[in-house]
């Protein structure tokens, strides 16, 4: 059809994926070791968690998730021996909104806006101010972590973009902000990202899951290394959890083939130019403005809407991921009057857009698979990839297609797929609870 000859670019085929698989693989390799990790795009950051769940973890945790789709606080509680799906982690949680403004604001008001909620759902919860609450931080933004409960900010992405955080110990701005809402007593264990929660989160239930990923606003994954391939610590025995970071990949030019105009432009009018290319091709934040600007440059020359061309549909952020699936709608409310033709090449496009965005996780995810593979010399691995998103969750065709194009780049592997729900919330407790399980060991 008209739209697949227009947008032949994004429809990879198998011998694309497999040579953006290599490609990050390559990159993998860059970010791990010590002589090339400062210049690589791919960061690979160490994230100090050792080990999933064991299942003998327990608590009660105050938990914060911050930097997905919304900001949360919660009460997470973790019942020992029983699986996630038995009640064995029961939470209560509050979503408390984020004023725009405070998105690209100063960082100290973000963090005193964190504090103060987190004020908020003590006492809406009564739970005592008086005792000392364990805190679990879900951060979902690349950051370096010296220790567990350390993180030091290396750039924001997705829609924050604050002042005077940037190179700073986010774990620190957090505390201070706690001192200055006064009137809490909360003791910060753990920095986790969201990727890395997930992972825990479906581990306690699956010794088998081994990776996490996100697909929603933005996308990232995690995954457990063999600890002598991550050269930044210490250590040769065991595993440890490496944050890849891997919505960087492209940021020094090795998706450039693969760069349509259109993702050039969305880069161009994004909060962070020329960072994050593989995120731009791939989330929720993205996705609609991608299908707004394949849509915008077909009614340009003339192959839709008769050429006609609305002041909405020229306006940046008119259609949203959340939106794409009802077309017809859509565009009456962009001012325009699409023939069942129209509506068929527009929804044409969404199916290209975001099959392209699962292609491409794909590709990635299965170099991950294939890195781990080779790591323990197997012929056959099977592993569990947990998942938390709100592309993942919400897209009908998404989790399918996904699944699909994994097994066939893996023909030789066993990957089963679980959804993760709530894991980044869930997860921080879980990280919390098994450092407090290796402390007490420790002092025994
Ligand atoms: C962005 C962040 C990353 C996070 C991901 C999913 O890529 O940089 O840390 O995991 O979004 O939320």
């Amino acid at each position: 059809s008209a739209v697949d000859r227009f947008l032949y670019a994004m429809r990879l085929h198998d011998d694309q994926l497999e040579d953006i698989s290599a490609r990050f693989q390559a990159e993998m390799k860059k970010g791990l070791s010590a002589e090339s990790n400062a210049a690589a795009a791919v960061k690979m950051l160490p994230t100090h968690v050792r080990s999933t769940p064991d299942g003998s973890e327990r608590g009660q945790f105050l938990a914060l998730d911050l930097g997905g789709s919304k900001f949360k606080v919660l009460q997470v509680k973790v019942r020992e021996g029983m699986g996630i799906r038995k009640g064995g982690v029961e939470m209560e949680e509050k979503i408390y909104p984020i004023p725009k403004e405070l998105l690209i604001g100063r960082g100290t008001e973000l963090f005193d806006h964190v504090s103060e909620s987190l004020k908020d759902f003590l006492q809406e919860k009564n739970i005592n101010l008086e005792k000392t609450h364990p805190l679990a931080f879900t951060f979902s933004f690349p950051c370096e972590q010296p220790t567990l409960n350390q993180g030091l900010l290396l750039s924001w992405s997705k829609n924050f973009r604050l002042r005077g955080l940037q190179g700073k110990d986010v774990v620190q701005s957090l505390k201070g902000a706690i001192e200055r809402t006064g009137g809490m007593n909360v003791d910060v264990l753990s920095m986790v990202n969201d990727t890395v929660a997930t992972m825990m989160t479906c581990g306690f239930d699956d010794q088998r899951c081994e990776v996490g990923l996100i697909i929603g606003t933005g996308t990232n994954a995690c995954y457990m290394e063999a600890l002598r391939h991550v050269d930044l610590v210490e250590g040769d025995e065991g595993q440890m959890c490496v944050n890849t970071e891997w919505g960087g990949f492209g940021d020094d030019g090795a998706l450039n083939e693969y760069i349509t105009e259109f993702d050039r432009d969305v880069d161009a009018a994004s909060n962070n130019p020329g960072k994050q290319i593989f995120e731009k091709m791939v989330s929720g934040m993205y996705l609609g403005e991608l299908v707004r600007l394949v849509v915008l440059k077909m009614a340009k020359v003339g192959l839709l809407f008769d050429g006609f061309v609305s002041d909405a549909l020229r306006t940046k952020g008119k259609i949203t991921t959340a939106n794409v699936a009802n077309t017809r709608d859509i565009l009456t409310g962009l001012g325009l009057t699409p023939s069942q033709d129209d509506c068929i090449a527009v929804q044409h496009v969404s199916t290209i857009v975001s099959f392209r965005s699962s292609n491409l996780v794909a590709a990635c995810l299965s170099a991950i698979l294939t890195r781990i593979k080779k790591n323990r010399s197997l012929r056959t691995l099977t592993i569990t990839v947990g998942v938390d998103g709100t592309v993942y969750k919400t897209h009908p065709q998404y989790p399918k297609r996904l699944h699909k194009v994994v097994r066939r780049l893996l023909p030789e592997s066993h990957v089963r797929f679980v959804l993760s729900d709530s894991g980044s919330s869930k997860g921080a407790a879980l990280v919390a609870a098994v450092a407090q399980r290796l402390a007490s060991r420790r002092k025994q």
